[in-house]
């Protein structure tokens, strides 16, 4: 999407440790027009899915996720992070690792809002090395959902996580796929798409 590309020009910071800061319009500020935009073009590439419901993880996946269910006109389930290492016997339950914060989170989803009927779009704002979509994917398969698809707005492309979910078989479209980008020099090279 060559609207968000020139927008990660515009106002994306490279931070060392190959973090992108997109503070301006997705992951504090948010772009309500942008993110409609963004479902638009979602909706667009899945137009032959059958989608009933949008999965994506709390906090920076939700926003997105709404305007794209919007979109698709179905019911937004957002995985909690949850602080209790007591976890009830009616949720799906995860493990999600985190490498930008270093710690691991129990992630859960009620069991009475994911089933077998379930055909999902999983969306987030990043996709690094993957961690936060496998987790949603294994509570997918707990539920005993169909997952159609992943929706991402900013992957970085040289962490693997995009790829390896390509190699396993998952449809992984991602609106802009960072190929490189230099904290010193602030350059960012974007993967041709079509
Ligand atoms: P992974 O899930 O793909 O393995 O990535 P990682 O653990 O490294 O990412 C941890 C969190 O940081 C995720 O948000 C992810 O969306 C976000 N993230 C990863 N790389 C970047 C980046 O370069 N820039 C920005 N802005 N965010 C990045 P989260 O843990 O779900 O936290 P939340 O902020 O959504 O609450
Ligand atoms: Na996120
Ligand atoms: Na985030």
């Amino acid at each position: 999407m060559k609207l968000l590309e020139e927008r990660i020009r515009q106002e994306g910071i490279v931070k060392s440790g190959s973090v992108l800061k997109v503070d301006s319009f997705i992951n504090h500020q948010m772009d309500v027009l942008f993110f409609d935009k963004m479902g638009a073009e979602f909706k667009r590439l899945y137009a032959d899915a059958p989608i009933n419901k949008i999965l994506t993880i709390e906090a920076s996946g939700i926003g997105i996720a709404i305007i794209a269910g919007l979109h698709f006109g179905v019911p937004v389930v957002f995985a909690k992070k949850s602080r209790s290492s007591n976890i009830s016997d009616d949720v799906y339950h995860t493990v999600i690792h985190s490498y930008t914060h270093n710690n691991d989170n129990n992630v859960i989803v009620s069991r009475e809002y994911l089933s077998p009927e379930d055909h999902l779009l999983i969306i987030d704002d990043f996709l690094a090395n993957g961690c936060a979509m496998e987790g949603l994917i294994d509570l997918a398969h707990q539920a005993g959902a169909t997952v159609e698809g992943l929706g991402i707005a900013v992957e970085k492309g040289f962490q693997k996580g995009g790829d390896k979910l390509r190699q396993e078989g998952y449809r992984v479209e991602s609106l802009a796929i960072i190929e490189s980008m230099d904290a010193a020099t602030g350059e960012i090279v974007f993967r041709e798409q079509d």
